[in-house]
C-alpha cells in the first residue's frame, strides 16, 4: 500500500534517472544485408520507440522503478509519439524538452541470425543541455541511480553524473556507440557496462574480455567497476575488492539482438536500485537480455510488466 506519492511516483520504489538519448527505430529484417551498389528485397519492416536512453528507461520502468526520462525532443510527429509512449510506460516527462527540428532517428537492419547494424542520427538529442541534466538530478527527491550513454554530448552526460555524485548518487556508463571518454565523464562514472566491442575499444591493447585477466587490467586502469556483457556467454563484473564475476545467460534461440543491452542495463539498475546484491542485479539483467532477443524488435522484445515480475521472482528466489 502506498502512504505517500513523490509527483505522482510511490515513495517505496526505488528511483532511476535516466539522462540519455531517444530515437525512432526504423528496423529491416533481411536474410542478408546488401553490398555497396546491391538492392534485395527485404523480409519485413517495423518502426519502433528507441534510443539506448529510452530503451534503458522502459525497462527499468518495467521491473518497478520509479523513472524520470531527461531528453531533448525535436517538435516532429516522432518527437509526439515518443513522448506518449513515455506517458503509457509511467515514465515522468518533467524533464524533457522539445525543440525545432527532427527527433534522432536509427535505421537498423536485422539478419537471419539475429545479428543486427545499426545508425544512429541523434537530431534533438544533441541539443541537450548539461543546465537541463544538472537540474533534473538537482530537482528530484531520493534518486538511487543515474544512468547515462553516448548517444548525447558528453558534456550533458558528464554534468548529470557530477551532480549526481555531489547527492551521493551511484552513476552508471554505458558506453555506446563506443567513443574516447571525455576525463571529466569518466572521473564521475561508478560503473562502466560496456558489451565486448566497447571493451575491447576501451582497453589500451584492444584485448577481448576473454579472460579474468584482462577486465581486471581495465577495471584497474580506470579506477573503476567494470560491467561487461558477453553476448550468449552472459556477463562479467569486478567486485569491489576486485575479483572477476561472471554470471552466465539462460540459454534462448536468439532471432533479434537489438536492444539487448539495453535491458540488460535497465535491468541491472534496477536490481542495484533496490538494493539487491551486485550478483542477483547482474542475473536480473541477463534474465532480461535472453528473454529480449527472443523477441524482435527493441521496446517491443522487452518483458512486460507481469513478466518483469516473474523474472525477478525467479533470479531472487
Ligand atoms: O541499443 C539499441 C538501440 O541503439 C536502438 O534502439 C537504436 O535506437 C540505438 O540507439
Amino acid at each position: 500500500m502506498v502512504d505517500t506519492l513523490r509527483g505522482n511516483f510511490p515513495t517505496n520504489l526505488p528511483t532511476i534517472v535516466v539522462v540519455g538519448s531517444t530515437m525512432m527505430d526504423m528496423i529491416t529484417y533481411i536474410d542478408k544485408v546488401p553490398e555497396s551498389g546491391e538492392t534485395l528485397i527485404g523480409d519485413s519492416f517495423a518502426l519502433g520507440f528507441g534510443g539506448k536512453g529510452a530503451n534503458q528507461s522502459v525497462m527499468a520502468s518495467r521491473m518497478g522503478a520509479n523513472v524520470y526520462m531527461v531528453n531533448t525532443l525535436g517538435d516532429d510527429l516522432f518527437g509526439d509519439s515518443t513522448l506518449k509512449n513515455f506517458h503509457d510506460q509511467g515514465i515522468d516527462t518533467s524533464f524533457i524538452e522539445r525543440t525545432k527540428g527532427a527527433s534522432g532517428v536509427a535505421p537498423i537492419w536485422v539478419e537471419k541470425d539475429g545479428s543486427n547494424r545499426i545508425i544512429c542520427v541523434p537530431g534533438s538529442n544533441n541539443s541537450m543541455t548539461p543546465e537541463q541534466a544538472v537540474r533534473a538530478i538537482e530537482s528530484i527527491d531520493n534518486i538511487d541511480i543515474v544512468i547515462g550513454q553516448l548517444e548525447i554530448p558528453q558534456e550533458v552526460t558528464a554534468a548529470a553524473f557530477r551532480a549526481a555524485q555531489k547527492k551521493g548518487i551511484r552513476t552508471i556508463l554505458n558506453p555506446a556507440p563506443f567513443a574516447p571518454l571525455s576525463a571529466e565523464l569518466l572521473a564521475a562514472s561508478d560503473w562502466i557496462a560496456p558489451n565486448e566491442h566497447e571493451f575491447a575499444a576501451m582497453d589500451p591493447q584492444r584485448r577481448s574480455p576473454d579472460s579474468d585477466e584482462t577486465i581486471g587490467d581495465l577495471a584497474r586502469l580506470l579506477g573503476k567497476r567494470i560491467l561487461v556483457t558477453l553476448g550468449e556467454l552472459g556477463a562479467a563484473f569486478t567486485t569491489t575488492t576486485g575479483e572477476i564475476v561472471r554470471i552466465p545467460s539462460p540459454k534462448v534461440n536468439a532471432i533479434d539482438t537489438t536492444g539487448a543491452g539495453d535491458s540488460f542495463v535497465g535491468a541491472f539498475a534496477y536490481g542495484l536500485a533496490s538494493g539487491m546484491p551486485e550478483e542477483l542485479a547482474v542475473k536480473l539483467g541477463c534474465a532480461c537480455a535472453s528473454k529480449s532477443v527472443t523477441r524482435r524488435g527493441t521496446q517491443s522484445s522487452y518483458s512486460s510488466k507481469e513478466e518483469a515480475q516473474e523474472i525477478i521472482k525467479a533470479v531472487t528466489s
